[in-house]
């Protein structure tokens, strides 16, 4: 027998920057000429929904610059982030002759950046891509972290890459035509970063919910607040995923909420959407830390709180049955390990650290069941 070592020892430079402002897709012209992208031909992906509201705008500022633009639009909404559509796309890629000159301008919500950073991904092996977020929920969680995917029936966010954007860009004047459930789903998340690792924020978020009682549509009209949300989400997630970037350990901090959340949101059978089951998850998580000391009663009488004014529901549905969100717990592991492991947050704006530097711990399945049997029983 012979062997023969290949010796591949990568270091690569991913480092790329976060443009946060109104009106900040004036930049995105600027992004596309750096850092030897400006010969490529650029093909804006995007869904049918942000297409009206912003591809055309957008293709006509870089074709001002001389640039070979192309929009394709996929149909809007989650059901659309498959493989099936990551086909077509590619397909007309092809077609309209697009190759390894090719830079992707992802423009969109999370489901949009997760699939054509997935394209970006695969194509020809590889494109650089550039991220335009336009939901709150792509600002606070979908946009840093390289994460790219698409959903298969079995589960959600199945086959996909990390791939890193060449430059991220949000734009706070595309907050201005959410809805209000879209703002609170994204609030939901900032919830969870302000919970995870920063008390400051969250009692600015305290100030502008609870105290001055702003509505969502009030929100995006604070520009103060928006730079500030925008802002500490993109930092809080970008110092989680620059110490674990491939999710050893300490992003694990980022699932705060999201081991029930995940769960409720598949045993619902996804009539609530995720954001708003991950209030209801932190919610559980900080009651339930309680009970272990993590957190104080006045600490959870906070977030409920907070979670309250913003409209976001904290304790789980009516009838909602237990065993399902045991079975989605299982089934969201993706047959990994056999424990369930969970994040909990210590006090407000920090983590528990556990045995071993760890940011989960495992806890057993009939604690899990007991506890949400608890929660069921107190909702009613
Ligand atoms: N990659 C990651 O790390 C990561 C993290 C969190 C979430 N995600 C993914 O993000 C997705 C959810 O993100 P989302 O809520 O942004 O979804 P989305 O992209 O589907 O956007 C929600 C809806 O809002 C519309 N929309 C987008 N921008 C708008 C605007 N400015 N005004 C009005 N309507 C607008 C969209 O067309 C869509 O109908 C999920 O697929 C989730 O898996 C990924
Ligand atoms: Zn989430």
């Amino acid at each position: 027998m012979e062997e023969i070592r290949v010796k591949l020892v990568r270091t690569v430079d991913e480092s790329y920057p976060i443009v946060i402002g109104h009106g900040a897709t004036a930049c995105v012209s600027d992004l596309a000429n750096r850092d030897g992208l400006a010969s490529r031909r650029i093909a804006i992906i995007t869904d049918t929904t942000v297409e009206k509201l912003a591809a055309g705008a957008l293709a006509e500022d870089l074709r001002l610059t001389g640039r070979d633009v192309r929009v394709i639009a996929f149909p809007a909404g989650e059901k659309n982030k498959t493989r099936q559509t990551k086909e077509a796309i590619e397909d007309q890629l092809i077609a309209a002759g697009f190759g390894r000159d090719t830079l992707v301008i992802a423009l969109g919500g999370g489901v949009v950046t997760d699939l054509a950073g997935f394209v970006a991904a695969t194509y020809t092996r590889g494109v650089p891509y550039l991220s335009v977020s336009t939901t709150l929920l792509g600002a606070a969680d979908a946009s840093v972290g390289g994460k790219t995917a698409v959903d298969t029936p079995a589960a959600t966010n199945l086959i996909g890459a990390f791939h890193q954007p060449v430059a991220v860009v949000i734009d706070l004047d595309r907050w201005l035509t959410l809805s209000d459930s879209q703002i609170r789903e994204g609030l939901g998340e900032t919830v969870k970063q302000a919970c995870l690792a920063d008390a400051e924020f969250f009692a600015a978020l305290e100030d502008a919910f609870v105290t001055r009682g702003l509505t969502p549509a009030e929100f995006v009209r604070d520009d103060a607040l928006t730079v500030l949300t925008a802002r500490r989400n993109c930092e809080i997630k970008r110092d989680f995923v620059a110490s674990d970037v491939h999710e050893g350990n300490r992003r694990m901090g980022l699932n705060l909420g999201h081991t029930i959340g995940r769960a409720l949101e598949s045993a619902l059978g996804y009539t609530l959407s995720h954001g708003y089951c991950v209030a209801i998850g932190l919610a559980l998580q900080a009651r339930w830390g309680a009970t272990f000391g993590y957190v104080s009663s006045g600490d959870v009488a906070r977030l409920e709180r907070l979670l309250g004014a913003i409209g976001l529901p904290y304790r789980l549905p009516e009838g909602v049955d237990v065993s399902r969100i045991m079975d989605a717990m299982w089934h969201d592991k993706k047959g990994t390990t056999n424990t369930i492991r969970f994040v909990f947050q210590r006090g407000v704006g920090d983590l528990m650290v556990f045995d071993c530097g760890r940011y989960a711990r495992p806890v057993q399945e009939s604690a899990i069941r007991a506890f949400l049997e608890s929660q069921v029983a107190a909702g009613q």
